[in-house]
């Protein structure tokens, strides 16, 4: 050990992320010397019976349908359902959507098996019937709505243009979440057309107001599905990417499978002093309390939760992908656990990771210069690690700001989201996994991750326990200012190998006994 971290050169930090809905992004980015190494034994490919495996269709696309699937994601991206508000979103782009979709897939409209509803006015549900009525379905999920955009600061000239440029398709929703929306019904459509029939059943949920809560589409999706008694196997939603090139100390892409999101608290801080003339002042203003209970909330942040949540797992797993002597620090968190948690801490990205941050984003005070202001207030945003609850939260501040006329008033507040299972005997795990070998055999590892932001998964808990957050696309360093910002575009090959990654993901779910057991975690 000692050995080995003498030969660490420059400094080991890492800057983490993992995109969700809100745009928030955790990525890994470990910065030390590389170290070149084998790449790690994998294991077995064929998790499925040779007669299984003989059924599979291939997820070889011709070029009319290679073209077609680019041009569809284009007309989808050029509807502008953008979310502005809960209550303001452009209602005439979602309303045009369904005549699109309709279009766009008349294999998957008009399956006898498929029964297809409007949800909430403009989301979408469809229930795929499965052959074999004792297997458990599952649903796929995704979003319909986009956050706006303005054309400045884009190098096209139109955010939903969708124009075609260096084989990438720009515009707002290519990664957020257009991709995944027109990615299943493309896939499902191919695989209808080579006469696909699944065994198992499953469900399609396409929520229209993601960006601003899902309060009409996602949780409206849900009471339907509780008032049938539905429960899935799994559910699989936008979050995390395949990262490349972000985690330094790792080579090779790895995909993070999102197995929860951090909670949540929006909290009002209030200071009312009876006002008066700035020519006789009182000792205290509203102004000078206030700012020293947010001084204090920012100069004493959360503690550091490392190792008490499910990051542990994540670098656990992720240990054997990086080079040495990270691999062994990684590997080995019952010892150096607290180094690491230490060094996470350092940059924004990767504290998000470790602790409940705290963010002051609204001031609201004073009317006149010469006047002393009745009342102060200010906004604070916690995001929950998930070893906390929102009590817990609460409780800290009340004991960090310590001060009786700091009135605290929450709006918006939740839970961290329960933890998905993970582990090699899991079926949504293992369908992943697999999906991931079939389509992208670059990838070294397939490690759950944390979302910081949140999605329309969180409103699934009554219908599943497994829960998980992938955008199956190859996502570099440049591409994290794009989610929710300039130039969001996805490349055309990246989205080709989306609607293959789904084409055998539907397929690989209709397997319910892998044959062996599956790809052994690597170990060092
Ligand atoms: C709403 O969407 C329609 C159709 O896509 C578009 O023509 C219109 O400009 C959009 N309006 C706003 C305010 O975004
Ligand atoms: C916050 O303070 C501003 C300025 O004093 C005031 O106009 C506003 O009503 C206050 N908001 C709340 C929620 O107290
Ligand atoms: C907190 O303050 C913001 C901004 O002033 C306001 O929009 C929000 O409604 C307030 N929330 C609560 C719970 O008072
Ligand atoms: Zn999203």
């Amino acid at each position: 050990m000692a050995a080995g971290r003498s030969r660490v050169r420059g400094a080991l930090w890492l800057a983490g992320l993992g995109l969700c809905a809100s745009g928030v992004v955790l990525t890994i980015v470990v910065l030390a010397r590389a170290y070149h190494r084998e790449p790690p034994a994998r294991g077995g490919r064929g998790l499925w019976a040779r007669s299984e495996q003989a059924r599979r269709l291939q997820p070889t696309f011709s070029p009319e349908e290679r073209q077609e699937l680019k041009e569809l994601l284009q007309g989808a991206i050029r509807l502008q359902t953008v979310s502005f508000a809960p209550d303001d979103q452009n209602v005439t782009a979602l309303a045009e959507f369904e005549p699109y979709i309709r279009k766009a897939f008349p294999a998957v409209f008009s399956a006898a098996f498929i029964q297809h509803e409007v949800i909430g006015e403009y989301s979408h549900l469809f229930s795929i019937k499965g052959s074999n009525p004792q297997l458990q379905p599952y649903m796929l999920i995704a979003h319909i709505d986009v956050v706006p955009a303005s054309p400045e600061g884009w190098d096209v000239n139109d955010p939903f243009s969708a124009e075609e440029r260096d084989g990438f398709i720009y515009g707002r929703g290519t990664l957020d979440n257009k991709n995944s929306v027109m990615g299943i019904l493309q896939a499902l459509e191919f695989l209808l057309r080579r006469n696909y029939r699944p065994q198992r059943s499953f469900y399609i949920g396409l929520g229209h107001d993601e960006e601003v809560g899902g309060k009409n589409g996602a949780k409206k999706i849900v009471a339907e599905l509780e008032s049938r008694g539905v429960q899935l196997s799994f559910l699989l939603d936008e979050g995390s990417f395949i990262y490349e090139g972000i985690i330094t100390g790792i080579e090779k892409p790895v995909a993070l499978i999102g197995i929860t999101e951090k909670g949540a608290i929006t909290a009002n801080f209030t200071v009312k002093l009876a006002p008066g003339h700035s020519s006789a002042p009182p000792k205290r203003t509203s102004i000078g309390i206030l700012s020293e209970a947010l001084a204090k909330l920012e100069q004493n942040p959360m503690p550091n939760l490392f190792g008490h949540g499910p990051e542990i797992i994540m670098f656990e797993q992720l240990a054997p992908e990086f080079s040495f002597p990270l691999n062994i620090i990684m590997a080995n968190l019952w010892l150096f656990g607290p180094l690491v948690g230490r060094f996470l801490e350092r940059q924004p990205a990767t504290n998000a990771l470790v602790r409940t941050t705290t963010a002051i984003t609204m001031f609201h005070a004073g009317v006149k210069s010469n006047v002393i202001p009745p009342s102060a207030n200010a906004t604070v945003n916690f995001r929950i690690h998930s070893a906390q609850t929102v009590d817990q939260v609460l409780e800290i501040i009340d004991e960090t700001i310590d001060d009786k006329r700091v009135e605290i008033e929450t709006g918006d507040a939740f839970d961290p989201l329960p933890i998905s299972p993970w582990d090699d005997q899991t079926f949504g795990v293992q369908v992943f996994r697999q999906a991931i070998l079939d389509v992208f055999p670059d990838v070294g590892s397939t490690a759950p991750g944390i979302c910081v932001g949140n999605t329309d998964s969180r409103h699934y808990g009554s219908l599943t326990d497994a829960i998980y957050r992938f955008n199956p696309v190859i996502f570099g360093a440049s591409d994290l200012p794009r989610f929710h910002g300039l130039n969001e575009r996805i490349s055309i090959e990246g989205y080709e190998r989306q609607v293959k990654f789904l084409f055998e993901l539907i397929q690989n779910s209709d397997f319910h006994q892998p044959v062996e057991p599956h790809i052994k975690l690597h170990e060092l």
